[in-house]
Parts: structure tokens; C-alpha cells; sequence
């Protein structure tokens, strides 16, 4: 049977940078309380003129690259967001006509902070099922400044925009490389627990995104742990068989407490959220892409992505590097 490996992998955040001190100036909150309560020192933050596509173009065009084909090649692409450029058509229907792969399949999927995960769940099924599906382009892409509460201090400081692609492709035959597995969930019980109701709600006053950080600090880490631990259970694996786990990027804290729950060991996580704040969907590709290039990720190493989020939603994905 054809496995799924991941062939190419890129990211893009744009250039203007937000540091807690600028933060300080806008709400009444300090560098050192973002900081201790969330780890995250600056964020990307969009120009009005750039939007979605345009972080997950260049992404998807690092990640073409990285993969060693050409746009022509690709067969789908999935773009997960919750910050799409408009209400439709799809961001990635926005993307194709730039990268300009006319024709093939093309939508966005919205889990929120999951979407990663459960987009590479998406193109690995395709590859499998579809004969036609060889290159998937997965995308995260977020421009969260477009949702948050500039005047609420406790979110604002939490968020940043960035975008991160992967190539998905079918590798003939068995190997060892490859998707090995990939779990995901969801609980619509907790969907005000974090939500955005966009500026078509009734009342007109709802517009950003609203969070009960304490509660869904607790849910992140429950879900979270047992994302993990079902993943490694269900594959017969322990922490120890695992070279790198590259959580969502939502808070030190909660991957803290994640870590010490599950014993990972300080050194197998992947950790860049000090630079980039929450990314949502864009999070996990982003650190991934980081951390391959930083050389944490070697070919033939196990890797655990584990991700939590509005929903609320939950996933892991093990892989095996290509
Ligand atoms: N600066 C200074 N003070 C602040 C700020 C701020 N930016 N934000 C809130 N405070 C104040 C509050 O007003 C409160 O003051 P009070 O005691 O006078 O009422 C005090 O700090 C404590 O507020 P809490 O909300 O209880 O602070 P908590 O310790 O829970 O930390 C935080 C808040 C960081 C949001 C935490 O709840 C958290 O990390 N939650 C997870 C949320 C998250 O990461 N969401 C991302 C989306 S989901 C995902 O990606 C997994």
C-alpha cells in the first residue's frame, strides 16, 4: 500500500513585528506579566494591505520548493483558517489562482488551532482513497490581528499572524517514512468556551474573538495529554521512541504542564512561541518548519505534533521523517 510522507515543508509570517513593550503603550499590561503567565515576548503582526493568502502563498511557495516539484504537480490543496480572506470564496481557492494550478480541488477547513492536523488527516485519506491525489499542499494560515480586541488585554497579547505549508505526497510501496497515524476529536459542548462571531451577528456588538482563558487552559491540557498518550498507546510506542514533539504554540505554560503530565523531556519539545505568540492553525507547521531547519528533525526520527483548539478541537499526528 502507497504511504503519505511529507515532502516539503515551509513558512512565511510578515516583517512587522509586535514586542510586549509596543503592547504596553496599547493596554494596561507589562512585559514581564505576558512573559511569566504566557512565554510569548513578540508576535507578526499583517500590514492592513497583506491578508491570509497572502502569508500562505509564500509558505506554500517555501514548501513547493523544499519538496523538489512544481506547482503544476500539486492535486489539492487544503488551507486551514479561521481567518479567511473572505466569507467565501475559499482561501484556498485565492491561493491556487496565485500559485496558478488551475483546476484541481480546492477548500479551506476550519478547526481552529487543530487545523493542521486535521488537514494533513484530509490529504493523507485522499492519497489513500484517490488514485489520481499524488501532492497534496496543506496550508495553516492565520491573520488573527483581523479578530482580536486590541483594547482587551487579556487576548490580545496572545495572538500573532503567520503561515505555514506542507507537501504531502504519495511515496510508492512500504516503508518506513511517512504519516504513521493521526488522531483528531472535538467537544461542541465548549464552543463558547472560545469563539469569534464575526461581524454579521445579529446584535452587531460581537465582533472578536472571546475566550474563558482559565477554562480553556484546562481543557488544552486534559485534551491535549490524551491526544498523546491514545497516539503512542494505539501504536504501541512510549515517549522514549519519540525524537521530537512540536505541540501547538498556544502558551509555555499549558506545554509546561502538557509535558510534565505525559513526561516528555524538556529537550525532545519544540518550543518557538517566545517570537511568534498563537498562530492558530499556522502554529504547528511553523514550529515544524523551524525545527527541521534548525536541524531538531532528522530524517528516520519519530515526530509527535499534538494540537488543541477552539471547538473545542484536539489532534495528534505521529510521523515518521522522510
Ligand atoms: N496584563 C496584565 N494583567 C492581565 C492581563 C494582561 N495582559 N490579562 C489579564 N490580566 C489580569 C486579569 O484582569 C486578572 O486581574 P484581577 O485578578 O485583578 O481580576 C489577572 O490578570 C488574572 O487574570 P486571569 O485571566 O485569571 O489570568 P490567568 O492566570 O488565567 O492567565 C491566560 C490568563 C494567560 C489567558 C491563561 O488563562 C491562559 O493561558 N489560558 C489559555 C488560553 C490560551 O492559550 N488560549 C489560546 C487559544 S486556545 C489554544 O490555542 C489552545
Amino acid at each position: 500500500m502507497d504511504r503519505a510522507i511529507i515532502r516539503g515543508i515551509g513558512s512565511y509570517v510578515p516583517d512587522r513585528v509586535l514586542t510586549n513593550a509596543d503592547l504596553e503603550s496599547m493596554v494596561e499590561t507589562t512585559h514581564e506579566w505576558i512573559v511569566t503567565r504566557t512565554g510569548i515576548e513578540s508576535r507578526h503582526i499583517c500590514l492592513d494591505t497583506e491578508n491570509t493568502s497572502d502569508l500562505c502563498l509564500e509558505a506554500a511557495k517555501h514548501a513547493v520548493a523544499n519538496a523538489g516539484i512544481a506547482v503544476c504537480d500539486l492535486d489539492m490543496i487544503v488551507t486551514a483558517t479561521i481567518t479567511p480572506d473572505f466569507q467565501f470564496p475559499s482561501t484556498a481557492c485565492l491561493i491556487q489562482e496565485k500559485l496558478g494550478c488551475n483546476d484541481i480541488p480546492c477548500f479551506d477547513l476550519g478547526a481552529a488551532c487543530s487545523g493542521f492536523i486535521y488537514a494533513l488527516d484530509v490529504a493523507r485519506n485522499s492519497i489513500a482513497s484517490n488514485a489520481s491525489i499524488k501532492n497534496v499542499l496543506v496550508i495553516g494560515g492565520e491573520k488573527l490581528s483581523s479578530v482580536v480586541d486590541w483594547e482587551d488585554r487579556s487576548t490580545c497579547v496572545l495572538f500573532g499572524d503567520g503561515a505555514g505549508a506542507a507537501v504531502i505526497s504519495r511515496a510508492p510501496g512500504v516503508g518506513e517514512t511517512g504519516i504513521l497515524d493521526v488522531l483528531i476529536g472535538a467537544d461542541g459542548r465548549c464552543a463558547k468556551l472560545l469563539y469569534c462571531p464575526g461581524s454579521d451577528v445579529s446584535s452587531g456588538t460581537e465582533r472578536h474573538l472571546k475566550m474563558e482563558g482559565r477554562e480553556v487552559f484546562k481543557e488544552a491540557v486534559r485534551r491535549m495529554c490524551a491526544a498523546v498518550e491514545d497516539i503512542l498507546l494505539r501504536n504501541h510506542l512510549s515517549i522514549e521512541d519519540i525524537a521530537c514533539v512540536v505541540p501547538h504554540q498556544a502558551n509555555t505554560r499549558i506545554i509546561t504542564a502538557i509535558a510534565e503530565r505525559v513526561k516528555i523531556p524538556e529537550e525532545k519539545l519544540f518550543v518557538n512561541l517566545a517570537h511568534t505568540g498563537n498562530t492558530s492553525a499556522a502554529s504547528i507547521p511553523i514550529a515544524l518548519d523551524e525545527a527541521v531547519r534548525e536541524g531538531k528533525i532528522q530524517s528516520g526520527n519519530l515526530v509527535l505534533l499534538v494540537a488543541f483548539g477552539a471547538g473545542m478541537t484536539w489532534g495528534s499526528a505521529l510521523v515518521r521523517w522522510t
